[in-house]
């Protein structure tokens, strides 16, 4: 199979193809994506609460990303390879350029930033002046979680939603190829829709979005408490008898517009 490239996802969204993604953390589980049809995997920073079992994403450091980028990457996987900036290393510039730098050295095809009223727009802008290549993430940003308190549903009032519509405005004109956006109220991803030319890729930000992601652990059923099922998360493991099939399942309801639907929209 051909490599996936970042720009492959503008000719997705030109073609109104939705398409799937995947956060990942080891060789096992992207030998399964490599016969499936997801198009990205991301190197996410929830590593450091599903795999490593803390509370928080914010003490994730970048030695994990990096050991896990070399995981995924030993699959030889075709996907487009996202890796997450560590909260630690992204508010200066010279440490958001050398981690940077790093996660492109270890196989990341793009590196992805949380991105929260616009504190970070200037230090990405710089970024992609140096030819790094970046996806934003806005909404619910997990790494910044004291000050939103809790992971809540973002961009419910009009402060807060013209903060999203400004900051990703801002992002795409500096130059990322993508946006992830979570757990947003879905008027306001189609507002962005309408707005943006990048690829946006959802996660709890309904179905209207361009792709859509999810967690592993997530679509598996692998959760802390599986009686509190996040609205945005379908267990596919229901409806499959492997986990080859459950990869493939999930990836075909996205790209088929099943999935997610109107059980999985913010209220
Ligand atoms: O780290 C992660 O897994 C993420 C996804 C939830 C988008 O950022």
């Amino acid at each position: 199979m051909k490599k996936i490239t970042i720009l492959k996802f503008k000719y997705y969204k030109e073609k109104h193809y939705k398409f799937s993604a995947i956060t990942a953390y080891d060789y096992s589980f992207v030998s399964l994506f490599k016969r499936n049809p997801v198009k990205a995997i991301l190197v996410g920073d929830s590593l450091n609460m599903v795999v490593k079992g803390n509370k928080h994403t914010i003490s994730t450091n970048l030695r994990d990303i990096i050991y896990h980028l070399k995981c995924i990457r030993a699959t030889g996987s075709t996907c487009l390879i996202i890796a997450d900036l560590p909260y630690i290393c992204v508010n200066r510039f010279d440490s958001a350029l050398k981690s940077s730098t790093l996660l492109l050295k270890y196989g990341a095809n793009i590196v992805k930033i949380e991105e929260r009223e616009n504190c970070f727009k200037s230090i990405i802008k710089r970024l992609v002046l140096k030819a790094i290549p970046v996806c934003g993430h806005i909404g619910l940003t997990p790494q910044y979680v004291n000050i939103i308190s809790s992971y809540v549903i973002q961009g419910r009032d009009s402060y807060s939603s013209e903060l999203l519509i400004d900051s990703s405005i801002w992002l795409e004109r500096y130059g990322v190829h993508g946006l992830i956006i979570e757990c947003v109220v879905s008027y306001l991803v189609q507002k962005l829709l309408q707005l943006l030319a990048i690829p946006i890729v959802g996660i709890g930000a309904g179905p209207t979005a361009d792709g859509q992601i999810l967690v592993v652990n997530d679509i598996i059923g692998i959760l802390d408490n599986i009686d509190k099922l996040p609205f945005f998360v379908k267990i596919f493991i229901k409806e499959s008898k492997t986990l080859d099939r459950l990869v493939h399942i999930y990836s075909k309801s996205i790209e088929k517009g099943f999935f997610p639907n109107i059980s999985n929209v913010i209220p």
